[in-house]
């Protein structure tokens, strides 16, 4: 199978701390492979290097060793994000532009003729069902929809990958199934999905395989359904089991 996204022994040491202490260590000798197809939940605890991988692959972030590859092309060379798309963990856009006219803005920076624009947006506000708020500015969207309008931004170049950063975090139940459905789909289209999320029953039921990182390092990597029969548990009690999580006595 070919994978997609290819990291061999990532380390990044940020130089100083996010409090301003000495260097910090974000991620640890990390190895993780994402093939072709797949749905890949990313998991770990806040602070565990989830962002920080991803921004490795955006090329936002340089390693401090090691390597990381999209499409078998080092993340050094930009080509190698030719083929993607990315939803950050926090979105800023200029919201008084309506849905249309970001995506607009959006292809023009892609480069992408203007009758196929058209169509593309098209599509994408029916994918992720704006159709309706489309000539409405993104300051009157509720999160959800502002969560769906990123993604529809996400997947203006029709990106073979996505890299998506916490796509539901924040969301109601019906816009976290919203943005499961939009994913269900476009691993139906045959594209890639990288996701981070703290939703652990929406990562089990919507992801192939998943890693779960502790303080930078990789502690399981697997099969939903297998690391489900191993630990004969729910991902969660996985995930609090892996990260060494005590229970408080009350
Ligand atoms: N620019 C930075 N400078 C210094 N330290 C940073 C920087 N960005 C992140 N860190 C630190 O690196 C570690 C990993 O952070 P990162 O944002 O990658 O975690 P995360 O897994 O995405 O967490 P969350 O679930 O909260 O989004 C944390 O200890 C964080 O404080
Ligand atoms: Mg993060």
């Amino acid at each position: 199978m070919t994978a997609i996204v290819d990291i061999k022994d990532l380390r990044v040491e940020y130089r100083k701390g996010a409090l301003g202490q000495g260097p910090k260590v974000a991620v640890d000798g990390l190895n993780l492979r994402v093939h072709q197809g797949e749905v890949f939940g990313f998991l770990g605890p806040n602070g565990a290097g989830k962002t920080t991988t991803m921004n490795v692959l955006l090329g936002f972030v340089n390693a401090t060793s090691g390597t990381a590859c999209l499409f078998g092309v080092n993340v050094n060379e930009p080509i190698a994000r030719q083929r993607i798309g990315y939803l950050p963990e926090l979105t800023y856009y200029y919201k008084f532009l309506t849905a249309e006219e970001l995506l607009r803005f959006y292809a023009r920076v892609f480069g992408i003729p203007r009758a196929e624009t058209d169509k593309r947006i098209d599509e994408l506000l029916k994918l992720v069902e704006l159709q309706d708020a489309r000539k409405r500015p993104i300051k009157s969207y509720s999160k959800g929809m502002q969560q769906r309008v990123g993604l529809a931004q996400a997947l203006i170049n029709d990106p073979d990958l996505l890299i998506l950063d916490e796509p539901t975090s924040g969301l109601d139940p019906i816009g976290r199934m919203k943005v499961r459905e939009i994913i269900q789909r476009l691993k139906n289209k045959g594209k890639t999905v990288f996701f981070s999320s703290h939703e652990l029953g929406e990562v089990e039921t919507v992801c192939d395989r998943v890693a779960i990182l502790h303080q930078g390092k990789l502690v399981v990597e697997g099969r939903v359904d297998e690391l489900v029969a191993k630990y004969q548990t729910n991902l969660e009690q996985v995930f609090l089991k892996v990260v060494g999580y005590q229970p408080a006595q009350v």
